[in-house]
């Protein structure tokens, strides 16, 4: 087994920036599973599958085979034998991996896949479930959040550095009807494990909260 550190929370809390450098510090491996709905929700996309169509999800699911590759320290997901890193965060497939992941048969499909890698490694593993569901016995268990005006905040930001011109109070509704998605749904909502560190990273730095978590493996 390796060793473990879990974080999950909600969109735009910064998970995966504060994961990457806390795995790059410990040498760790990061483990986006947030990466892995996301290359389903293309594959269901191309399948042309409805969204609420729970139950051609189901049916079709198995038929995509995702695994992860490490290339530069860059994680690489493979769908069907196919690179998709390029495609993962397109609007609408962020939209589609939304609805899908609450699919019990979507997340089921993906659940070996993150327990192997986290036997086989040490990780910084994050997304929705994983410290409640995906690895119960992580050896640290972070839930990092942040208000809803931050988050919304910082995605616009993001967004206007890649050279777009979005619109703040459709980010911040985008935002909460994603939170209600992942905290309302019946399979692995998103909640704090019992054992989880509570981190809120709204006035905190990105150094501030990677200290933190590696001060906690260090003790
Ligand atoms: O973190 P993200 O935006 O890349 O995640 C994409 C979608 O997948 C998001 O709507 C929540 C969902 N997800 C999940 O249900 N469980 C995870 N462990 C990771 C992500």
């Amino acid at each position: 087994m390796g060793y473990n550190i879990a974080i999950d929370g909600p969109a735009g809390a910064g998970k995966s920036t504060i994961a990457k450098r806390v795995a790059k510090e410990l040498s760790f491996i990061y483990v986006d599973t947030g990466a892995m709905y996301r290359a389903m929700a293309i594959y269901l996309l191309d399948q042309k599958v409805d969204a609420e169509d729970s139950s051609a999800i189901e049916k079709t699911c198995t038929g995509a085979d995702i695994s992860i590759r490490y290339e530069n320290g860059e994680q690489v997901v493979l769908l069907n034998g196919e690179n998709v890193n390029s495609r993962l965060r397109d609007e609408a497939v962020g939209e589609m991996a939304s609805v899908t992941s609450a699919n019990a048969a979507v997340r089921a499909h993906l659940l070996d896949l993150q327990r192997n890698l986290a036997a086989q490694y040490d990780v910084v593993m994050d997304g929705r479930d994983i410290g409640t569901t995906i690895l119960p016995d992580a050896d640290i268990k972070i839930y990092l959040t942040a208000s809803v005006d931050v988050r919304a905040e910082r995605r616009f930001k993001e967004l206007q550095e890649k050279g777009l011109s979005p619109v703040f109070e459709e980010i911040r509704a985008d935002i909460i009807e994603r939170d209600e998605r992942d905290m309302n749904r019946e399979v692995s909502p998103l909640r704090q494990a019992p054992d989880a560190v509570l981190v809120d990273s709204s006035d905190l730095t990105i150094e501030e909260v990677t200290k933190v978590i590696t001060d906690m493996v260090r003790r």
